[in-house]
């Protein structure tokens, strides 16, 4: 099988800089809300701030749950905002997606389904780790043979592999349960591949960075709700929406920021039990 692979220019330096947006969890109706926040209003938000930084990027990186409601109206939404972007979104699936209505709107939007992305010095590797119907992930055969062969093609090319799920315990115990639950399967590909040490997620709703078999794992806010570091029980965050930037170098280090909302006043409903 030959899966598509497409091109991405660094910038003059040689950098490749990446602007990512995970879990949107967006609604087809404009009131739409996720425990007490509009989803919509802060997505919107987070686009705003994201337009007003004119920062310069070379692709942006939708991480998965970008629909709540599995309707084509809420893909809509988040490819109306893409639009106006300044380089191509590339995507994969989290627990919460619909992947037809996802693939249906995305592809009328004109956004690549393409999962392999190379560059000058680096390749991206976009996998699907959704169990239809639960919230943990599982890296697939298919999807496992899918990295392999995107490794083996380009081993001299460093390598940032993106998945929904974190791979490690975030520290909450309620949400460690919903990981990739064979996290050992992609750790024994990663350590085939010396230049293949970058993972990036999204569904923690919150910071991560952390080192795991010389690997760095790193989770990025969600632009809507976050979930509450290091609680064992289901709790909410206080902390505003955010996204992330990576400009990945060309000697394979990443240099990446979390930025976040300042005072938009989207924090959720504090007496939420459940998710
Ligand atoms: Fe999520």
């Amino acid at each position: 099988m030959t899966e598509q692979i497409l091109q991405l220019a660094t910038d003059k330096q040689g950098d490749l800089t990446l602007l990512q947006m995970t879990d949107t969890h967006l609604y087809s109706e404009p009131d739409g809300e996720l425990l007490g926040v509009n989803t919509r209003d802060s997505f919107l938000a987070v686009m705003e701030a994201v337009l007003a930084q004119s920062q310069q990027y070379q692709a942006v990186l939708a991480t998965g749950d970008i629909s709540q409601d599995h309707t084509e109206a809420s893909y809509r939404v988040f490819t109306e905002q893409a639009k106006k972007l300044s380089a191509p979104c590339f995507w994969l699936p989290g627990n919460h997606d619909f992947q037809p209505a996802l693939q249906t709107e995305f592809a009328a939007a004109g956004i690549s389904a393409c999962k392999h992305i190379i560059s000058e010095y680096w390749q991206l590797v976009l996998l699907d780790t959704q169990v239809v119907g639960v919230p943990h992930g599982q890296v697939s055969e298919q999807q496992l043979g899918f990295l392999k062969r995107a490794l083996g093609q380009y081993p001299d090319k460093h390598a940032l592999v993106l998945l929904h799920h974190h791979s490690v315990p975030a520290g909450c115990a309620w949400l460690d349960q919903h990981s990739l639950k064979n996290a050992d399967d992609l750790f024994a590909v990663l350590a085939q591949h010396d230049n293949a040490n970058t993972l990036l997620c999204g569904h923690i709703h919150q910071t991560m960075d952390k080192q795991y078999q010389g690997v760095r794992l790193l989770a990025t806010p969600s632009t809507c709700i976050q979930f509450k570091p290091n609680s064992d029980d289901f709790a909410l965050d206080q902390q505003e929406p955010g996204w992330r930037y990576l400009t990945l170098k060309a000697n394979g280090e990443v240099d990446t920021q979390v930025h976040r909302l300042i005072d938009a006043g989207f924090v959720p409903d504090a007496n939420a039990t459940g998710y």
